[in-house]
């Protein structure tokens, strides 16, 4: 029996991001986000332009994207209730958030130079992908929602997720990622069941 509800959000569980990006100054801000999707060497993000990476996006055009491993967990709720925007907007004060200027400092993680964009890599994070914007669109009015097109220019990845025998892809068994499902941090469990699409999909685009 299904019943028809008015949910508040729709966060059916994605991989969590962390975006770090350069602030006017040319400090670095990093925030946590889960609205991103993944296609090719690109990915589309969505985030508040209230927002301090927002502001830095559109100024820059670049960023690293970092993901974290499940257990970086701590790090990342860390930075949860707080923004790198000065002055804190309303709806944020009310919700608790506080501003920041260090949030690597504040998470326990370290920022170390990217080779081809401005912004750093989060050096805890297994996976650092340095990004730049190609397009933006704002989400419909009274909306305060940008979405991103990215792509992907550099792509580092810890050895230690990639397939054995010197392979260059992530090994699906050995990658943890940190999912954020409706505000709850999860992880994934083991392989559910072998996938058809595994093996033609693996011999056409990974055969290096
Ligand atoms: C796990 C997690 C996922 C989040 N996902 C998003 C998201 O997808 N989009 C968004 O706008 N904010 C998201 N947030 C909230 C931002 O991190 C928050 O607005 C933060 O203050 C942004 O930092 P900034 O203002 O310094 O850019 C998320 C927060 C957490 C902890």
């Amino acid at each position: 029996m299904h019943k028809t509800i008015d949910p508040k959000i729709l966060y059916f569980g994605t991989p969590v991001v962390l975006i770090s990006t350069i602030n006017e100054d040319g400090t670095y801000n990093l925030a946590p986000v889960s609205s991103v999707w993944w296609i090719n060497q690109s990915c589309m993000l969505g985030m508040s332009s209230k927002s301090q990476t927002v502001t830095n996006l559109l100024r820059e055009g670049q960023c690293v994207l970092n993901l974290p491993s499940a257990e970086l967990v701590e790090a990342v709720d860390r930075l949860a209730l707080l923004t790198g925007k000065s002055p804190v907007p309303e709806y944020k004060i009310d919700m608790g958030y506080q501003y920041e200027g260090n949030k690597f400092g504040k998470a326990g993680l370290t920022a170390i130079p990217s080779d081809n964009v401005r912004a750093p890599l989060v050096k805890e994070c297994p996976i650092q992908l340095e990004s730049l914007v190609q397009k933006d669109h704002s989400f419909e009015s009274p909306s305060a929602i940008k979405a991103f097109e990215m792509k992907i220019v550099t792509t580092h990845i810890d050895e230690s997720i990639l397939m054995d025998g010197g392979k260059s892809y992530i090994d699906p068994e050995k990658w943890k990622p940190l999912i954020m499902n409706f505000c709850e941090f999860f992880s994934l469990g083991p392989k559910l069941y072998p996938s058809k699409l595994a093996e033609p999909f693996t011999s056409k685009f990974y055969n290096n």
